[in-house]
């Protein structure tokens, strides 16, 4: 127990980098950098679908076995500066991470209690409104082909357990375990490449010059020391993904800022973090224009977050995370 508590320990520490690889074989990759601490949760929850309805099965997760697994799977890279305990009791619920993530969502304009059969989302804007940072005919296949062949995908997995209609795609994302065993590894899979690109479309925008404001913005700074360098972590994150994935800026179960990494299109809830801002590091978010110059478009991309957005993301699921015990 001791050593595990010394591996969480290490979770929020700054500058934290750690390898893991979840049941699902998808790799994260974590740099965590802490002090910043939500208020206290508000809301509960009522059981409304088979996915909130805890099964027998023995690979549901607790608070300390998600922990414990955790700690069990990921390489990790000491930190120097190890700033604080972390307690595997205290890590959030599942509801409290879902209600967590309804808030996120809400706030970014996603609709998170619709349920299946699911929708491809329109654009808020034309295919060629990011240029000349992501050209139009980019952005038209990667949501008209490749967005859209996810949330197929995802919808034909669940029609072979329609009763599984009834549950929302953060449900899908935050319950896994609680699916059927033939369709879970499809349903996760396509559910991440349905959230992944929802949630990227919501937090782009053609004629943003936005910046972090209000709370935010003072967790971008006693967090990372400035906008520029919580720019400058997600790029190198985006860069360091191996093969295809995602740089992501996400809030930990303890409400702090954090960048991790994703293979494949896994997200970071399973690490019961909240999802804020995706990089897309799959060649088809980038190749048609920019090639193999994965730093450049990296730079694009920024031109065109909508950070108020993000901002709001953060603000919504601050409110309903659990602090760290004092
Ligand atoms: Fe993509």
């Amino acid at each position: 127990m001791k050593s595990n508590q010394s591996i969480i320990n290490l979770l929020l520490a700054s500058t934290v980098i750690y390898t893991t690889t979840q049941k699902n074989k998808s790799k994260h990759m974590l740099y965590a950098n802490p002090n910043f601490r939500a208020n206290p949760p508000s809301r509960s929850e009522t059981p409304t679908s088979p996915m909130l309805t805890p099964s027998p099965n023995p690979t549901n997760v607790t608070s300390s076995e998600m922990a414990t697994t955790i700690n069990n799977t990921m390489n990790i890279t000491p930190s120097t500066n190890e700033t604080e305990m972390m307690d595997s009791e205290t890590l959030p619920d599942r509801s409290q991470l879902l209600q967590a993530l309804y808030a996120a969502d809400s706030a970014s304009n996603m609709n998170p209690t619709s349920t299946g059969p699911f929708t491809l989302p329109p654009l808020e804007y034309d295919f060629d409104a990011l240029e000349p940072y992501i050209d139009e005919r980019t952005l038209r296949i990667h949501h008209q082909k490749l967005h859209k062949a996810y949330v197929d995908n995802l919808n034909a997995a669940l029609s072979r357990h329609p009763e599984f209609y009834g549950a929302t795609l953060d449900q899908l994302l935050i319950f896994p375990d609680r699916l059927p065993s033939d369709i879970q590894t499809q349903v996760t899979n396509n559910a991440g490449g349905h959230y992944n690109h929802s949630l990227m479309w919501k937090v782009m925008d053609p004629s943003t010059k936005s910046r972090p404001t209000g709370e935010f913005a003072k967790a971008v700074s006693t967090q990372f020391g400035s906008f520029e360098n919580l720019k400058r972590n997600l790029k190198t994150a985006g860069e360091s993904v191996f093969g295809s994935g995602y740089a992501y800026l996400a809030l930990n179960p303890y409400g702090r800022l954090i960048i991790v990494t994703t293979s494949n299109e896994a997200t970071p809830v399973p690490l019961r973090t909240i999802p804020l801002l995706p990089i897309d590091m799959w060649e088809h978010a980038y190749y048609l224009k920019h090639q193999d110059r994965r730093s450049d478009y990296i730079d694009d991309y920024f031109n065109v977050i909508n950070w108020e957005r993000v901002g709001a993301r953060y603000e919504a699921a601050s409110q309903v995370l659990t602090p760290p015990p004092q």
